[in-house]
């Protein structure tokens, strides 16, 4: 008698809950669209189709396959809204995956975390071509208090929550990558390495440059004009330079946020930019104007220098701060030499005497993030960053023999919104003991010279004597 045979594993495709009714879509297409998605339908999302994207994520590699990921699917209103309260960022979609990976399995080379990620890539592409749309999130709040809300064992870590449900918009295209031939080395790694430090004296020239020059060709995300420095920003202008005309050279504008305000605030005059990359000063001057005379400092093949006794103002904001302390008396001399003969120099830096220099010190205390994308302020984030004291400031300037007309501090204290938004991921005590701390400080910061000697912005006119 034949032994009886067992029964054919099914092939992933057949056992997958959608069977047989799997939509179709070109394996590129759903690659080369799949967006991250912060707006959705609050339609929810069926089961159904949620146990799709799951099982499209188990296909994913797993190290030694050990598959120790296990997922908490939160489809439930109520719980949504109190897990939106740790994050804001957990509020917008239907569905909340919390991602998790067994401690201490796949330690080494944190295999581990790259088998759960895998994992969410797979749920990502899987869900796009369902017509849903996701978004991988990090910025999940307290993770004990994740892990409490979802009833997570101690032996299990959260990777990340991946947000799920129908996209109310999908944006058109994606943010820019960098090019290929930047990324990809053939053999041997070409590129250079990033310090991943806020000190300026661990960066030369060249590392800014290839840095900023990176940060504009993958599209600079971190590029939104925060309030409270553009309200500084154009406090300053009215009070220090109320008019101006002729020819304004804006030095080092990076992302060219604070450019395209002055050009706005200032529009008798005729902006040029220095920058040290021409791939950065062709990013400020399409966002301020295209016709912007565009020059080079250092002193680049590319770009020329900017002309000597030509400008009526010259301007600088937070860009002293990121240079080796050799380099910010260089670029000073030079601002010096470009500026006209009775034109002015406005300077604006963050203040080391102020709140700024303190919460830095507290956040490398508390081990928070450091380096270069989490530098604080002022944002957006631009590489090395070291708040600078009103008395090097004041060397610095006369070595460029240039004289004081006028000075203004503001912000002794973060605006609120400043501190909505610096606190918008804390727990909501930690957030109300932010804003209490704020008000409690409050009538200090209108004290007398507060803001002149401990206001966060500074600015300096100069003048270049006839
Ligand atoms: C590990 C990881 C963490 C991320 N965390 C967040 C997050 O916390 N908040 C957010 O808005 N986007 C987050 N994103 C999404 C990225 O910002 C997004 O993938 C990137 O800007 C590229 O856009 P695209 O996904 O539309 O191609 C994260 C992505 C990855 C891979």
């Amino acid at each position: 008698m034949e032994a009886p045979r067992s029964a054919p594993q099914p092939s992933p495709e057949e056992a997958c809950p959608l069977a047989g009714r799997l939509p179709k879509q070109d394996f590129w297409e759903a690659l080369y669209r799949r967006r991250s998605i912060r707006r959705f339908k609050p339609d929810p999302v069926p089961r159904e189709l949620i146990d799709q994207v799951v099982h499209a994520g188990t296909w994913a590699p797993s190290s030694c396959n050990y598959q120790m990921w296990d997922l908490v699917v939160v489809d439930d209103p109520d719980l949504n809204a109190r897990l939106a309260e740790l994050s804001l960022q957990l509020g917008n979609a239907p569905v909340n995956i919390v991602v998790t990976y067994g401690r201490g399995f796949s330690e080494e080379n944190l295999a581990g975390i790259q088998s759960a990620s895998a994992m969410i890539q797979n749920m990502s592409l899987a869900a796009q071509v369902l017509g849903l749309g996701t978004f991988w999130i990090t910025q999940t709040g307290d993770p004990r208090r994740l892990a409490e809300m979802v009833g997570l064992p101690e032996d299990r870590r959260v990777v990340a929550v991946l947000a799920l449900g129908y996209p109310k918009a999908v944006p058109p295209r994606g943010p820019k990558r960098r090019p290929l031939d930047q990324v990809r080395h053939f053999n041997h790694y070409g590129g250079r390495p990033i310090p991943s430090s806020a000190d300026p004296e661990d960066w030369d020239e060249d590392l800014l440059t290839l840095y900023q020059r990176a940060r504009v060709l993958n599209g600079l995300r971190h590029n939104k004009p925060r309030a409270w420095e553009v309200r500084a920003l154009s406090e300053a202008l009215d009070r220090l330079l109320p008019e101006a005309e002729g020819r304004w050279l804006d030095v080092l504008p990076c992302t060219g946020i604070l450019t395209e305000r002055l050009a706005r605030l200032r529009p008798g005059c005729r902006f040029d930019i220095v920058e040290r990359s021409p791939e950065v000063a062709e990013w400020v001057a399409a966002r301020t104007r295209p016709e912007a005379g565009k020059t080079g400092w250092p002193t680049t093949e590319q770009l020329p220098a900017p002309a000597e006794e030509t400008y009526d103002v010259v301007s600088c904001f937070y860009r002293l701060e990121g240079l080796r302390a050799e380099d910010r008396a260089a670029l000073m001399r030079a601002m010096g030499r470009w500026v006209k003969p009775g034109g002015a120099l406005l300077l604006g830096f963050v203040n080391a005497r102020s709140f700024h220099g303190l919460s830095e010190r507290l956040r490398a205390r508390r081990g928070g993030l450091g380096g270069v994308e989490y530098v604080l302020a002022p944002d957006p984030n631009i590489g090395p960053f070291q708040a600078l004291s009103p008395d090097v400031i004041a060397h610095l300037a006369r070595e460029a023999g240039l004289e004081l007309e006028a000075e203004l501090g503001l912000q002794a204290l973060p605006e609120p919104d400043e501190i909505e938004f610096r606190t918008r991921n804390f727990s909501p005590t930690k957030a109300r003991l932010a804003r209490l701390g704020r008000s409690a400080l409050g009538l200090a910061a209108h004290l007398p010279g507060a803001r002149a000697r401990r206001g966060r912005f500074q600015y300096r006119l100069y003048r270049r004597p006839l």
